[in-house]
């Protein structure tokens, strides 16, 4: 069968106001770039015509400025799931313009399965290459393309030559089947391949194919700053200190880490350590300093959901395919992120929290309570299931007016009972095995700025006689006065019931 091809403008024209339309990629790995761009300034042409144009928009995690960035500046999202990172769409996501739903992003392909999130008409992929049969090279993510493809009624190709077609050879695609016909995932180990190297799709849903050739304008991340440095050396000593004692194999677990500064400074750390042995990665994002491991021999394998380097990176993978093809491995997000898999492996998972609370509730995704950051992305995947969970974030932020370390979490992503450790630049809390007040003590004296430990302090002493010593009146204390006025350290936990 041969393909028709289409320009961005003429994929576009396609799309109808409140379409629901799935993306390819997974961060701004591997996502559409034409044709999302294309829909933007048809959003915007319908906007000054004085029609409403605007779709639901269903992907792998956060994509790119010319996906979420563009289409929010163009108020031409409607409804968003499962993740998103995008300053432009968190202002939209904000002032409700845009109706964002939170998921765990193992979740997301599975729950439009199951029929509890509308299905996508439309699914916009981007691909190294396709048969004549249907056989789609997906280029540097896995995502939810399968479960897209399989329930569009159209699919439109972003043919994007930029990218190898050899590329096909890092993919590893399997789709779980639905309960009650659901078996066992049969991957044993990080390096198992279990599926296919291409996406199989029925072609004659293809409504066209769109020619591009466009890198994923990944950015290198900044370097390192003293507390981020501080807090992967934190995280390092402390999983050396688990392998001395024996709580870990000699032969070490695969890490998953999350993504930003923090995770760059904690994989710096793995790579510098002289105790802990060469290790493989079982991770969502694989990023710059997952592949510089490799080179160093440090890390010998990773399996994830995206290949979310720099550009510059991505070349010198490219220039080096033959020995990244055996080590790197792409999937699904429904695999990448799979509970079962997840607690099988035995993970060390390492993420980054925004707020902790003294009794271990993490909250990952909202400032205030009220305003979304990014989302929980496949935090909760990890945390919940991960032999190790680790969460790491700075003691203070916005120059020491909020303390990260807060009584009562304005928001919960992670409960108490996932997590086992938290991280600063301070020091390490180890909350494994202690009751509230002892983890409470556990999170002042090691993980809280010096200057906030007091306040904390006081705050517990607030409601002696009680298993988890909180202060309903007082809990939101020290949000409330960052709140009014401008600094958390204006909290007073002089009285409370
Ligand atoms: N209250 C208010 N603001 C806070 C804060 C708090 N408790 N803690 C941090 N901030 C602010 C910082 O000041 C900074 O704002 P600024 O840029 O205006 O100074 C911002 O929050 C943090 O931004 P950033 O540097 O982008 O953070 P990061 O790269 O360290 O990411 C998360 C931290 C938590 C936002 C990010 O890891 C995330 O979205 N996690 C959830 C998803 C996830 O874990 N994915 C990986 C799973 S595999």
């Amino acid at each position: 069968m041969s393909y028709h091809t289409l320009t961005a403008e003429e994929a576009a024209a396609l799309i109808r106001h409140g379409e629901n339309i799935g993306l390819s990629g997974f961060t701004a790995a591997g996502v559409p770039k034409a044709v999302t761009r294309a829909l933007a300034a048809k959003a915007e042409a319908e906007h000054a015509a004085g029609r409403p144009f605007k779709i639901n928009l269903f992907t792998g995690a956060s994509t790119s400025a010319s996906t979420d960035g563009a289409l929010a500046k163009a108020h031409a999202i409607a409804h968003r799931t499962p993740y998103q990172s995008s300053a432009d769409l968190r202002k939209t996501i904000n002032s409700e313009d845009t109706q964002y739903y939170d998921q765990h992003l193992s979740h997301a392909a599975q729950n439009m399965r199951y029929g509890s999130i509308p299905k996508v008409r439309t699914a916009i992929i981007e691909a190294a290459d396709i048969t004549e049969d249907g056989e789609i090279t997906l280029t540097t993510a896995g995502g939810n393309s399968p479960t897209y493809c399989k329930l569009a009624e159209r699919i439109i190709i972003e043919w994007n030559s930029y990218h190898p077609k050899e590329l096909k050879e890092m993919h590893d695609i399997y789709m779980p089947l639905d309960p009650p016909h659901r078996q066992p995932i049969p991957l044993l180990a990080p390096d198992h391949r279990i599926g296919g190297h291409t996406l199989r799709i029925d072609p004659a849903k293809v409504a066209g194919i769109v020619h591009t050739h466009e890198p994923d304008g990944i950015g290198a991340f900044k370097p390192g700053d003293p507390v981020t440095d501080k807090i992967g050396e934190n995280v390092v000593s402390f999983l050396e200190g688990e392998l001395e004692a024996g709580r870990l194999p000699a032969s070490f677990l695969p890490i998953q880490s999350g993504v930003g500064n923090i995770a760059n400074a904690v994989l710096a750390a793995l790579g510098r350590s002289r105790t802990i042995p060469p290790f493989k990665m079982y991770t969502e994002v694989i990023q710059d300093s997952v592949i510089s491991l490799m080179e160093s021999g440090r890390c010998t394998m990773v399996g994830g959901c995206s290949l979310t380097v720099s550009d510059d990176m991505l070349r010198k993978i490219y220039a080096n395919l033959d020995f990244f093809k055996t080590r790197v491995i792409l999937r699904p997000q429904e695999v990448s992120n799979n509970p079962e898999i997840i607690r099988r492996l035995g993970l060390i998972c390492i993420n980054t929290a925004i707020e902790v609370d003294l009794f271990g509730q993490v909250n990952s995704t909202h400032f205030y309570g009220r305003q979304m950051m990014n989302g929980i992305g496949g935090s909760g995947d990890f945390a919940r299931n991960g032999w190790l969970t680790i969460f790491t974030c700075p003691s203070i932020a916005k120059g020491g007016a909020i303390s990260s370390i807060v009584p009562m979490a304005s928001h919960h992503d992670h409960t108490e009972h996932d997590v086992d450790i938290v991280v600063t630049e301070q020091g390490v809390a180890d909350l494994r095995g202690k009751c509230p007040r002892e983890r409470a003590e556990e999170l002042i004296t090691r993980c809280a700025h010096p200057e906030y430990r007091r306040l904390l302090r006081d705050y517990v002493a607030l409601t002696p006689g009680f298993h988890t010593p909180h202060c309903l009146a007082k809990a939101f204390e020290m949000h409330t006065k960052f709140l009014t006025t401008g600094d958390m350290r204006n909290a007073d936990f002089s009285s409370g019931v």
